[in-house]
């Protein structure tokens, strides 16, 4: 098919819920993806915060090449090898929690939504969110999450949401009522513009919640999986919460979600609660035993922190040149340029020059590469950048 036919079908044949841009890949390797005409772009946001061990790593793909010769999906009514494996796997870098696995972030979350009503016992059932988060697009996590633009025309969403001001301890006492049973947050907000969350703030909320009992819930899909220099981001925090998701990078390209919830209370979800067919099946699940092992064998928590260190040193020297940039902020890897001004034309400056990255919150560029970027990756996007900044000055 050519290039103008598959456009043809996209726009006849596929819905247009995604902004999309003109180039079709056909190959990925690392940091590297190729389009159909063998041009090669060095890739910052790899697969939207998917690809954290880099496009097509050996380690995951020796292990899904193993499991899918010998069997490719059993439900959850019997027991799977690989989920057990998984399970030890996380909780080992994690903390004493049991797992139930799904498909997406979105998924993840609305499974610890569930939770948190039967944690209410049908007595409390409010969750707190916060200003700029994202939590995914299902009707639960869309709820929760603190983003008027994806919520608009899907109202009335579910209720028993507060939604308040990030990094704001008062505002959380005061929201705080008899009916609050869970809060929610991403430790550094991704889609929201690469927020990150105050020590102090999160240690608060970790003390507020242990004397009222309430549930303490990291959404860790964006930030988990080595992107902040730790294997989950709350261990920046000395935090550890009761309840995590997770999902994205988790199995290397392939569709995870995975909500843990400490020992204590796990066992408060019971058999018919909740459920989900193609949830933790050994392919996915032996994908993401692969990207544990990539991360650990290639060393890319060590990594993440140098070059992340670098990037943002680089970065910092940016932003004394260049007028039109307000704030840099990052976390390891998880980068954001905020500009006074809109992102996009940077963005596209960049595409000419086979850089990919990304812009949210129309004026935050998003800088998220691969946990294994090496230094020379990092100064062939920072020779980018540049030229993109200089031309729109
Ligand atoms: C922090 C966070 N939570 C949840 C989601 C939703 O994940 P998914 O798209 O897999 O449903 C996302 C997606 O960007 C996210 O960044």
């Amino acid at each position: 098919m050519k290039k103008e036919e598959l456009f043809e079908v996209y726009k006849s044949k596929v819905l247009a819920t995604y902004g999309k841009t003109p180039l079709v890949f056909v190959k990925g390797k690392g940091s590297y993806l190729w389009d159909m005409h063998n041009n090669k772009y060095l890739d910052f946001f790899p697969g939207w915060g998917v690809c954290n061990v880099g496009h097509c790593n050996s380690f995951v793909m020796s292990a899904v090449r193993d499991q899918i010769s010998k069997l490719v999906f059993i439900p959850n009514n019997y027991y799977n090898m690989p989920q057990a494996k998984l399970a030890k796997e996380i909780i080992y870098w994690s903390f004493p929690s049991k797992a139930f696995f799904c498909n997406s972030g979105a998924e993840a979350n609305e499974a610890a939504i569930k939770f948190s009503r039967v944690f209410g016992q049908g007595n409390r059932h409010e969750i707190i969110t916060f200003e700029n988060s994202f939590h995914g697009r299902t009707f639960g996590a869309l709820s929760a999450t603190g983003q008027e633009k994806y919520k608009r025309p899907f109202k009335p969403l579910l209720e028993g949401f507060k939604t308040i001001k990030f990094n704001d301890i008062d505002a959380v006492k005061k929201a705080i009522t008899d009916n609050t049973v869970a809060i929610i947050l991403e430790l550094v907000q991704g889609e929201g513009g690469v927020n990150i969350a105050e020590k102090s703030f999160v240690q608060d909320l970790r003390k507020i919640c242990d004397e009222k009992n309430i549930l303490l819930i990291f959404d860790e899909v964006q930030t988990g999986m080595g992107r902040t220099g730790e294997m989950f981001c709350y261990k920046n925090y000395q935090v550890v919460p009761d309840v995590m998701t997770l999902a994205k990078s988790i199995a290397g390209g392939l569709p995870m979600g995975v909500m843990l919830v400490k020992d204590s209370i796990a066992d408060i979800f019971t058999k018919g609660m909740h459920a989900s067919t193609f949830g933790g099946g050994p392919v996915v699940c032996k994908a993401a035993l692969g990207v544990f092992k990539a991360i650990s064998k290639e060393k890319m928590l060590h990594n993440v922190k140098i070059q992340g260190k670098y990037l943002f040193e680089k970065l910092l020297e940016f932003k004394k040149k260049y007028p039109i940039i307000k704030e840099i902020r990052s976390l390891g890897l998880m980068v954001g340029i905020e500009l006074n001004c809109p992102g996009e034309k940077i963005v596209q400056a960049c595409l000419k020059n086979k850089l990919l990255i990304n812009c949210t919150h129309e004026n935050v560029l998003r800088l998220m590469p691969a946990l294994n970027i090496t230094q020379s990756q990092i100064k062939s996007a920072i020779r980018v950048l540049n030229k993109a900044f200089e031309e729109n000055l």
